[in-house]
C-alpha cells in the first residue's frame, strides 16, 4: 500500500504465560474503511483489539495509528489520538442515567467542552434519545448495544473496533446494528466488525481478515475469503 494506513500491526505477537494467543500478525485498515475480522472462538480477535486499544500490553511487533507508533501508550492517550473500542460484554455504568454514562467516555476521549451537546447529538444519532434518564438497567439488550455504541460515537472516531455486538439479539434488531454501523461508517469512521453473524459480517464487510489460533490465514475480499479452503475447515472444524 502507497498510501499510509490508518492502522496497521505488524508483527503482533501476545502470550499469556506460554500460551501464543497471537502470532506475529499483520492487520491494517484504511481511513473509512469496513473491515471483518472472523475467526473461531479462541482465535485471538478479542486480543487484537485489546493490543489495539491498549487494554492489553503487546509482547512482539508494533502498533501505528497514522504516522504514530501507539503501542505504548494509553487507552485514553489511543482514544485521544481516535481510536476507540467497543466491548464483547457491554458494561455500564449502573448507578448512571443513559445520558450520564456518556460523560465518562467524554473525559477519557478529553472532549469536555460543549459536553450537552456532544452527548445529545449521540444519543440522537443511535436513537435513544427518549431513554436519556433511564438507568441501564432498564434497558433492553439493543438499547444496550445502543448506549454502548453512542458511548463510542462521542469520543469522536476515526477508527472503532466493534467486538461482538450482536450476540443475542433478534434478527430484525442485528439489522438495526448494521444499519446503526453503517451510518457511523458514512460520517468517515473507520470500523472494524468483530462478529459471528455472518450474514451480518458479509453485509457490513469491505474486507475480510480470518483469525485461526493466533494467526492470519486469510485477508482479502469477502467472497474470495469465504471460498478459500483452510478458512471453511476452520469454521467446519469449530
Ligand atoms: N487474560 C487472559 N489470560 C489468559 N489467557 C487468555 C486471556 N485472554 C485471552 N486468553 C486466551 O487467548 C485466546 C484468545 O482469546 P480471545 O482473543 O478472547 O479469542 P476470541 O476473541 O477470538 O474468541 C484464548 O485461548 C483465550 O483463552
Ligand atoms: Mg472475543
Amino acid at each position: 500500500m502507497s498510501e499510509l494506513p490508518l492502522f496497521h500491526a505488524q508483527g503482533l505477537t501476545k502470550r499469556f504465560g506460554g500460551f501464543v494467543a497471537l502470532d506475529s500478525v499483520d492487520f491494517e485498515v484504511g481511513a473509512g474503511e469496513r473491515v471483518g475480522l472472523i475467526g473461531p472462538n479462541g482465535s485471538g480477535k478479542s486480543t487484537l483489539v485489546g493490543c489495539a486499544s491498549g487494554s492489553l500490553r503487546n509482547d512482539g511487533g508494533a502498533v501505528w495509528f497514522k504516522d504514530r507508533r501507539i503501542d505504548r501508550l494509553l487507552p485514553h492517550q489511543r482514544v485521544r489520538a481516535g481510536l476507540v473500542r467497543s466491548f464483547q460484554l457491554p458494561r455500564p455504568f449502573r448507578g448512571l442515567t443513559v445520558a450520564e454514562n456518556l460523560r465518562v467516555p467524554l473525559v477519557f476521549a478529553g472532549r469536555q467542552g460543549r459536553a450537552q451537546d456532544a452527548i445529545d447529538d449521540a444519543l440522537e444519532f443511535v436513537g435513544l434519545a427518549a431513554r436519556r434518564e433511564a438507568m441501564p438497567q432498564d434497558l433492553t439488550q439493543v438499547d444496550l448495544r445502543k448506549l454502548d455504541l453512542a458511548r463510542a460515537t462521542v469520543a469522536k472516531p476515526q477508527l472503532l473496533f466493534v467486538d461482538e455486538a450482536m450476540a443475542g439479539l433478534s434478527h430484525s434488531e442485528v439489522d438495526e446494528i448494521i444499519a446503526l454501523m453503517m451510518r457511523m461508517n458514512e460520517r468517515g469512521v473507520a470500523i472494524v466488525m468483530i462478529e459471528h453473524i455472518m450474514r451480518a459480517v458479509t453485509a457490513f464487510s469491505q474486507r475480510l481478515v480470518v483469525l485461526v489460533a493466533g494467526r492470519k490465514i486469510a485477508d482479502g475480499d469477502p467472497e474470495q475469503v469465504l471460498a478459500n479452503v483452510e478458512v471453511q475447515r476452520a469454521y467446519l472444524g469449530e
